[in-house]
């Protein structure tokens, strides 16, 4: 049975953005799906807060690079804040849609982008710090019910 694959999709598979490894990387993060046995790697550079660059390595099917490949090019360049809510549903209406049954590697790829942020907020504990202290600010600068 063929899948049904949007042109983009194909695209992105036969010409994947940001495939390989970034030299010294800031965080890297592996993820794998026990039903599929598909797996992705990540690396990332971050600067001011933001990913300045990101690769990834797949070990799966032509979704799983399709996916990983048009999120990298996605999140390039958004903060690291913004890149943590960052929804698989926006891979695949990018991808103009995903078969049914291909829809999960969106959600690896996702992961896959979480795994490695985190794994950057864990060796950068002062920075995320930085952030949270700055958002929790502004929160009172928007609310004055909020005591100070
Ligand atoms: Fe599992 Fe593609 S089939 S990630």
């Amino acid at each position: 049975m063929a899948l049904n694959y949007s042109k983009k999709t194909m695209k992105h598979f036969l010409h994947p953005k940001n495939i390989g490894e970034i030299k010294n990387p800031d965080a890297t993060a592996e993820v794998g799906n026990m039903v599929c046995g598909d797996q992705l790697s990540f690396s990332i550079k971050v600067k001011d807060g933001k990913i300045k660059d990101i690769k990834f390595l797949s070990f799966g099917c032509a979704s799983n690079i399709a996916t990983a490949s048009v999120m990298t090019e996605m999140v390039k360049g958004m903060s690291l804040e913004e890149a943590q809510k960052f929804d698989w549903n926006e891979i695949v209406r990018k991808l103009d849609g995903l078969p049914q049954q291909k829809v999960h590697c969106s959600v690896l790829a996702v992961e896959g982008l979480r795994e490695v942020i985190s794994s950057y907020n864990k060796n950068h504990p002062e920075i995320f710090a930085k952030t949270k202290a700055k958002k929790s600010k502004t929160k009172k600068d928007i609310n004055p019910k909020v005591k100070k």
